[in-house]
């Protein structure tokens, strides 16, 4: 049975807008969100590229789109009130290579990006789902994490951090003796991943006094 029908990271709930975000949500959205198949097989055509998985407000992504400007900077989220912050942010720093996908990663990745496609995805701070019970909505499990390694150039990065160490151990387990991934160091990182910007998310895990924990792959085949 295919991942998309087994896997549901998240639950939609309607959540409230702020004036800025619906304002961005109806004047910005046809620029940027990948909204139809034509839309969709255009991008393709921009090399080399960037996919953030669950950007949240979308600090990173706009970040990654302002220091990478020859690059085509991906990002997935299903939460308008997300898509119409970055949105927001996308407009007026006039980025303009930024593409959006307003719906789940997983059918995406399985139907509509050939192999062998990034150069980096990124997941940040994903839903830690910290119930035993819920850890089956975790997006890394092991399907998911040879669907992104499909999806990656060879010597392609998969960058990960997350404040729950238990997801944080579970993940680490499940590429340990992996041959398909390479641990890197951050310091074999390029500048600008280094010197990401702290997200909201990240400030909240900082201010519980949580522990960042970070996990680098490359792939190596
Ligand atoms: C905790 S937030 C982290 C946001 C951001 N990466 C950061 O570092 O601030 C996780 C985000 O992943 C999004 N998400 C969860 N499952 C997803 C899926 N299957 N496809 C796309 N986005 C998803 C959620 O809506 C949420 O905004």
């Amino acid at each position: 049975m295919p991942l998309k029908d087994r896997l549901k990271s998240f639950v939609l709930r309607r959540g409230r807008l702020t004036s800025n975000q619906s304002r961005a949500l109806s004047e910005h959205w046809d620029k940027y969100i990948l909204d139809n198949e034509e839309k969709l097989s255009n991008i393709w055509n921009q090399d080399p590229s960037i996919l953030d998985i669950g950007f949240g407000s979308g600090e990173t992504t706009a970040y990654l789109a302002k220091t990478n400007p020859e690059m085509l900077i991906l990002g997935a989220e299903v939460y308008l009130s997300g898509i119409g912050s970055l949105l927001s942010k996308a407009n007026e720093e006039s980025l303009n290579n930024i593409k959006i996908l307003n719906s789940d990663i997983v059918p995406f990745l399985e139907d509509k990006v050939s192999d062998n496609c990034f150069d980096l995805i990124l997941m940040f701070y994903p839903d830690p789902w910290p119930k035993r019970k819920h850890h089956k909505r975790r997006l890394l499990q092991k399907d998911f994490i040879d669907l992104v390694n499909k999806k990656l150039k060879q010597n392609g990065i998969f960058y990960f951090k997350t404040d729950w160490v238990h997801y944080f151990d579970e993940t680490k387990k499940l590429v340990n003796n992996d041959i398909n991934w390479r641990v890197l160091q951050k310091e074999n990182l390029k500048e600008y991943l280094v010197n990401l910007p702290k997200t909201s998310f990240e400030m909240k895990a900082l201010q519980a006094k949580r522990k960042l924990n970070e996990l680098i792959l490359q792939k190596t085949c």
